[in-house]
Parts: C-alpha cells; sequence; structure tokens
C-alpha cells in the first residue's frame, strides 16, 4: 500500500482553531494564513501550516499568527490541499514542536486537532512498542502515528482514518492530509466542525468566520461523524460507515461584521455595537402590533422552576437570571456549568423544571455536559446562544438565539448584554400575560446604551487609576452579577487583579483587602430598600480611606463620600445593571489598553473552552 500511495497525513489537533481547504486550481499560503486570523480569537499561542504541493510542507511556530506570517514570508508555494492550526495548549508548552500540524515519523502524513485525546499516555505505549519515536509533549501527536501505522497495513485512507478514530477516546476536531489521496479526512466528536462548500472548493473549519469570505454555505458534522471534503463535493458517514447526508445552513454573518471597522480593538467595537444588537434581539420577538412573541423558543408547558448553567461571563448572565425570575415569582438557581455535572440539584415531584444553558458559543464542554445531564435526567433544557449550528442546539430540546452577531474579541461584551435582554424577555414570557410596559422600555434601551457609552466618564477613570493595586465592585441583588461581571472583564484582558462581591458581604472578609490604591466600584442600583444598604456598606468602605466610584441613577444623590459618580439615566431598576456594565466595560477596556495588553487577546485565554 506504501508503494500505491505516497501518504501524507497531517492531522490538525486541542480549544483551537483549525482550517482546511480542498480547491479545484492552486491557491496561495495566505489562503491559509488568513483563516487562521479569523480563527485566532480560538486560540493563539502557536500556529502552523500543512500543504501538499511536491512533497508535504509543513511550517510551524510558537507565538501568534504574525510570527507564523513573517516566517513563512516569500515562500510563495501553490497547492490544492492544505490545512492549518491556531493553537490553545492543554497538553505541552506554546513551543514550535508542540504546535500543530504534527506528522507521522517519516513525514507522509500531516494532522490538525482541536480537543483531547483521553487515552493518549496508552495509545503512545503501544505505538512506542512498535517503534515509534514522538517528537512533542501533546496528546495530539499520536494521531498521525496511528493513522502511519493503519496505513503501512495497507489500508486505503478513509479505512485508516476510520481504524484511528476509531481508537481515540476523548474529544476531537481532526483534519488529516494524506499523501496520494485527494481528500481532506475529518472527523468530530465534542468539538465543534463545519464544511464549507462552494462549486469548485471545498472547506473544514472550526467556526464560520473562517469560511465567510469564501462561502455561506455551510453543513454541520455531528459527533461522530466523519467527511471525506475533496473539491467540489465532500462525503459523510456514521461511526459504523452508513453514509449519511448533512444539512445545509446559511449564514446570515457578513465579513464585516468580523472585522474591526475603524475601532482599535474588536473589544471596542463590540461595545460600542450594543444598541444595534438590542434592536436585533428585540425584532424577532415582538408583533407587527407590538407584543412579545417567544413561540418559536416553544417551550411548553412553562416551567415553574428553572435551572441555569453556564460558565464564566455566561454563569454571570446566569445569576442576573435567577434573580430577575425569583423577582417575577419563578423559582430560580444559577449554577456554574463546571459544577452542575459534579452535585446536580435535586428534582422535586411535580415541578415543571426547565434547565436552560446560558453559552454564548454553544461549545463550552461544561455547558454541554451540564446539557447531557439533564437529558439524561429527563428534563426539558433550552440553550440561549450565539451559534448557530452550535453543539449545545443540538443536545438542547429548544434554542433561544441571542443573535449578538460574530463577538471576535476573546473577552464577552455585547453577548452577555444580548443574554440579559433575552433573559429579561424569557421572564416575562413565562411569568405575565401583558408585556407592554417591558417591550417599551427595551426598545428605548439601545439610546440609553448609546449615551452611556458616549458620555461616560469611565476612560477618565481608567487613566486615574491605571496604577491601582486592584479594583473591587460591590453589587447588591441584579447588580451584584454586574460586580462580579465588572471584575471578569478588569482581570482577563488588564491580568490586574479585580474582584466583585455582594455589597454586604464586604464586612465578613474582603474589608481587609481595601487600601488607599484599591479602588471600589459600587453599583447603586435597584430599589431604595437596595440603595439603602448599599450605601451602608459604601461608608464601611470609605472608612478604609479607599478611592470610591459610584455609578448611580442620575435621579439619586450619590453617597456623599464618593470621590467619582458614573451616571446612569433614570430607568426602570432591572435595566440600570445594563447601563451600568457598560461604564465597567469601558473602564476596563482603557485600564487594560493603557497597559498595553492584548486586548482581543489576553494571555492563556481562548474564546470558547471546548476542554473540561
Ligand atoms: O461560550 P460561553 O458563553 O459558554 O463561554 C463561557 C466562558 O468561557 C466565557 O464567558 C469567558 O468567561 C469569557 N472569556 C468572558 O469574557
Amino acid at each position: 500500500m506504501m508503494e500505491k500511495y505516497m501518504y501524507l497525513l497531517i492531522i490538525i489537533l486541542s480549544v483551537c482553531g483549525i482550517f482546511g481547504i480542498a480547491s479545484h486550481s492552486p491557491v496561495a499560503l495566505d489562503v491559509l494564513l488568513d483563516a487562521l486570523e479569523r480563527l485566532e480569537y480560538r486560540g493563539y499561542d502557536s500556529a502552523g501550516v500543512a500543504y501538499l504541493d511536491d512533497g508535504l510542507s509543513v511550517t510551524k511556530r510558537s507565538g501568534d499568527i504574525a510570527h507564523l506570517r513573517e516566517t513563512l514570508s516569500g515562500v510563495d508555494d501553490r497547492f490544492r490541499f492544505g490545512i492549518a492550526h491556531t493553537r490553545w495548549s492543554t497538553h505541552g508548552p506554546p513551543t514550535d514542536v508542540n504546535a500543530h500540524p504534527h506528522t507521522d515519523a517519516a513525514g507522509r502524513v500531516a494532522v490538525v486537532h482541536n480537543g483531547i485525546v483521553e487515552n493518549h499516555d496508552s495509545l503512545r505505549r503501544d505505538l512506542r512498542a512498535t517503534g515509534v519515536e514522538f517528537t512533542s509533549e501533546t496528546d495530539s501527536e499520536v494521531v498521525p502515528h496511528l493513522l502511519a501505522r493503519h496505513l503501512d497495513r495497507g489500508l486505503g485512507p478513509r479505512e485508516a482514518f476510520a481504524e484511528m478514530v476509531g481508537r481515540l477516546h476523548g474529544s476531537y476536531a481532526i483534519c488529516a492530509l494524506v499523501e496520494g489521496c485527494d481528500e481532506l479526512l475529518v472527523a468530530r466528536r465534542e468539538s465543534p466542525l463545519a464544511i464549507g462548500m462552494d462549486d469548485a472548493t471545498h472547506y473544514v473549519a472550526s467556526d464560520v468566520p473562517a469560511l465567510l469570505e469564501h462561502t455561506r454555505d455551510v453543513a454541520y458534522l455531528r459527533d461522530g461523524q466523519r467527511a471525506a471534503v475533496s473539491p467540489g463535493r465532500y462525503r459523510a458517514w456514521e461511526a459504523g460507515g452508513e453514509a449519511v447526508s448533512l444539512d445545509t445552513d446559511t449564514i446570515e454573518w457578513t465579513v464585516e461584521q468580523t472585522e474591526k471597522g475603524g475601532f482599535q480593538h474588536f473589544l471596542l467595537k463590540e461595545i460600542d455595537e450594543q444598541p444595534e444588537v438590542i434592536r436585533r434581539a428585540l425584532r424577532d420577538r415582538v408583533t407587527a402590533d407590538g407584543a412579545l412573541t417567544l413561540e418559536q423558543v416553544n417551550v411548553d408547558p412553562k416551567p415553574d422552576v428553572v435551572h441555569l448553567v453556564g460558565s464564566g461571563t455566561s454563569y454571570h448572565a446566569c445569576l442576573y437570571g435567577a434573580y430577575l425570575f425569583r423577582k417575577m415569582g419563578l423559582s430560580a438557581f444559577a449554577h456554574r456549568a463546571s459544577e452542575y455535572g459534579t452535585v446536580a440539584p435535586p428534582v422535586t415531584e411535580g415541578d415543571k423544571e426547565l434547565v436552560v444553558g446560558v453559552s454564548q458559543s454553544g461549545e463550552t464542554a461544561d455547558i454541554l455536559s451540564a446539557l447531557d445531564r439533564a437529558n439524561e435526567h429527563g428534563r426539558p433544557t433550552l440553550v440561549l446562544t450565539n451559534v448557530l449550528g452550535s453543539t449545545a442546539i443540538r443536545k438542547a430540546d429548544n434554542a433561544y438565539m441571542i443573535q449578538a452577531g460574530p463577538e471576535v474579541s476573546v473577552a464577552a461584551t455585547k453577548t452577555f448584554t444580548a443574554d440579559l435582554v433575552a433573559l429579561n424577555l424569557l421572564a416575562e414570557y413565562f411569568t405575565t400575560q401583558n408585556h407592554r410596559r417591558l417591550l417599551q422600555t427595551f426598545s428605548a434601551l439601545p439610546a440609553w446604551i448609546r449615551d452611556t457609552i458616549d458620555d461616560s466618564d469611565a476612560p477618565a477613570l481608567a487613566e486615574r487609576y491605571v496604577d491601582a493595586d486592584a479594583v473591587f465592585y460591590l453589587g447588591h441583588g441584579l447588580g451584584r452579577p454586574i460586580a462580579l461581571e465588572g471584575a471578569l472583564k478588569l482581570k482577563e484582558i488588564s491580568y490586574k487583579h479585580s474582584e466583585g462581591f455582594g455589597a454586604g458581604e464586604l464586612k465578613h472578609g474582603p474589608l481587609a483587602l481595601l487600601t488607599d490604591n484599591t479602588p471600589v466600584f459600587a453599583l447603586l442600583t435597584g430599589d431604595a430598600v437596595q440603595t439603602g444598604r448599599i450605601r451602608q456598606n459604601v461608608s464601611e468602605a470609605a472608612a478604609r480611606g479607599v478611592p470610591l466610584i459610584a455609578v448611580v441613577p442620575d435621579d439619586i444623590s450619590p453617597p456623599a463620600e464618593c470621590d467619582h459618580v458614573l451616571t446612569l439615566p433614570d430607568v426602570p431598576p432591572s435595566v440600570e445593571p445594563i447601563l451600568a456594565n457598560v461604564h465597567l466595560q469601558l473602564f476596563a477596556y482603557h485600564v487594560a489598553d493603557r497597559l498595553g495588553r492584548s486586548v482581543d487577546r489576553p494571555r492563556h485565554l481562548a474564546k470558547s473552552v471546548t476542554v473540561q
């Protein structure tokens, strides 16, 4: 078989971005590098490409894609089959050798992989026993060696690929090149993989931003499925070998939406897009005569107990949602997705329960396993997500698309706002008949957000406090998740220590952290009782000599002890936190920018965390 095929197998593997092209006519390296730049939010500690011209060419480098581009400058190769990878390390540090693609010992095979091969230790042992030497510390490197071994046994590329995939435990989106075989071989399990189609050329990608400049027609591979992708067509089959036809979706996102459009960073652009995000969020949810319609969400019967599950920023949206639902008379609980699988909540006989997964990407591994767990226990599930075709949509009974448009910056901003709007609409839909007041409020929200963005003093405060030792955020009720989110935003993009607290918690420990160089943001949002409580907590902080920044609606007087005030328009209490959050987003952005941080791609982070 070795004589029959000169196998060139390149497999791309990890939370990473994968791209592949099978082109009718020769293309240049920029096709791979441009696609990687559009996937860079998925990982950016090392990157690489592999393609077939006269033989297999592989180039991979630690560092970002600009570094890889520099390394390849002056290389004018043309090819019809190529694969590319941008990595977020899970096994082994971000070095040249650990970067993808990985190859077999003879350099006949190259592979890219997103996910984790859980049984890589035992596979390594088996392969070593047959004389294979490993060059990297990654779990992924077992893939090309395993594939090459099956090719050496005389199997054809598709059969060898199928045998190899059958040996893997864990999660994977894999794309492999095999010399002598005019196909990209791909497989997925718990890591996303889409096939982009046009007449003459087909593509493979972890996410649609990499496909948009080539095509809008996309088919999503499902768990366990494999495919062979060639110029102008693809074949897909189930793990058992039965052929399968995939549905084609048409993507509505535009290339412009995934570009910076004159802003210095995607994060700032995405903050600025929030008024439009809300208009869009409402457009499909409100009928011509101004009533709320969520029939397409299709939750029937309406629940009387809601469990909201999310991670990071999405978990903060869950906290907001749970508080809001409870205020409206529903029993509601927020859970961190990473913990939901450990201790799932008790089921009460007779309760109409609903598990709501909140996930921008719809690919966060902890959310997917929480949905699996809810499904195993027979609970109805709904997912709030931004990404059409995401795995969470397929796992949940119903999906609510938040329609925020592509969010490229790793730090979530506009999708958090879109989640809060969606949760308000859901809470209303589940609990009341007359939604007109809420809809009136929300139709005015875009203009309030615009004013907040344009008039915020947050940039000046960022300049004033850029050298702070740490920053603390206090909120109460619906303001508490915003305090947590403000702190998360600041720490993830500026690397500055920051914490959010329920305001009443301050005296139970955190007070010990306060100094004259630890500014405290106090969110005076909510009703009079809540703001009254926060005033008391503000006094406790002020007595310790901290710089105090009050975020206050302009119809109430700020606490006398405050050094600075960020004002909110006079709006209903439930939307005050949404506006307060805009100030905190801007503060975080301007601190990070002043510190020269990699705002859109903070160190060590990735946009969607597809490993547990
Ligand atoms: O895609 P998801 O909403 O499921 O992602 C959850 C978190 O990983 C995400 O919100 C993360 O915390 C962001 N970096 C926050 O800015």
